[in-house]
């Protein structure tokens, strides 16, 4: 079993990830996007998407950080344990709390709000809030929760050089087998979350408009003072 959850799913949930969205993208090109709702509900909209993107940019920083960098780099700078995890469990927590709570604001407001109800997709926008917000819930608790009651958990010795040895196709299943149930059903819960994201507004990740930075500014003029402007200056010739 546990070979199989953490050498075989791992590659599962990529297979659906990348496959899945080459698909999507091919099958339905006009679908591809957030589907955003802000013409139906502006307001909730507005706290919950800030607090969860702002949130869960710093949580892909850190887990970037906490998970790909080795404890042995850290320790090279001069990072010890105590500073890294008083560090990882401020910022990380609160990031997460920010994100968490922005999920919690979207869910509400997709269940209460009737006009955003009517118009959401079982799998398209139920299913993705849900399991971001299981992930979430489940990263939370045990960043806040487990290393309060418990001690600072040392991931960076096993969940670390495990997903470092997935990225590398060398898996080495055996690193997870004594991490805590808390964290590896977190784990578990994102892979499940990147196979079926392909089929969500998750997509529109991939659609980040960075060509916007480099391209030629648009400039826009008034269509009134246009005319304005044309018609007299029409008159004087
Ligand atoms: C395979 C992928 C992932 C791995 C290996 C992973 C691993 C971890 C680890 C080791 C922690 C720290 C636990 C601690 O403090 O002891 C954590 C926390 C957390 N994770 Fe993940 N995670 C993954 C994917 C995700 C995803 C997709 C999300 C969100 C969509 C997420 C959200 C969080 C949050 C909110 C926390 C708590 C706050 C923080 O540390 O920033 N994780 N995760």
């Amino acid at each position: 079993m546990n070979e199989f959850l953490w050498g075989v799913v791992p590659y599962l949930s990529l297979a659906f990830l990348v496959g899945g969205t080459l698909h999507r993208y091919v099958s339905d090109p006009i679908g591809w996007g957030s589907r955003s709702s802000q013409l139906l509900e502006r307001r909730w909209l507005k706290w919950g998407s800030l607090l969860f993107h702002w949130g869960i940019l710093f949580v892909f920083v850190g887990h970037v950080l906490g998970l790909l960098v080795p404890v042995e780099v850290w320790r090279a700078i001069g990072v010890g344990e105590a500073l890294y995890h008083l560090t990882a469990d401020w910022v990380g927590g609160a990031a997460g709390a920010a994100a968490w709570a922005g999920l919690a604001v979207l869910l509400l407001r997709r269940a209460l709000n009737r006009r955003v109800r009517l118009n959401s997709d079982v799998l398209m926008d139920w299913v993705a809030l849900v399991l971001l917000f299981v992930v979430v819930s489940l990263g939370v608790a045990m960043t806040v929760g487990y290393n309060n009651v418990f001690g600072p958990y040392e991931y960076r010795t096993t969940v670390g050089p495990w997903i470092r040895s997935v990225l590398v196709l060398q898996p080495e299943p055996g690193l997870m087998a004594r991490v805590p149930v808390l964290l590896q059903a977190h784990i578990l819960a994102a892979w499940v979350l990147f196979a079926i994201s392909p089929y969500t507004r998750l997509v529109h990740i991939w659609s980040l408009p960075l060509a916007y930075l480099r391209r030629a500014p648009i400039q826009y003029r008034s269509r009134t003072h246009y005319a304005h402007r044309a018609t007299e200056e029409g008159g004087r010739t």
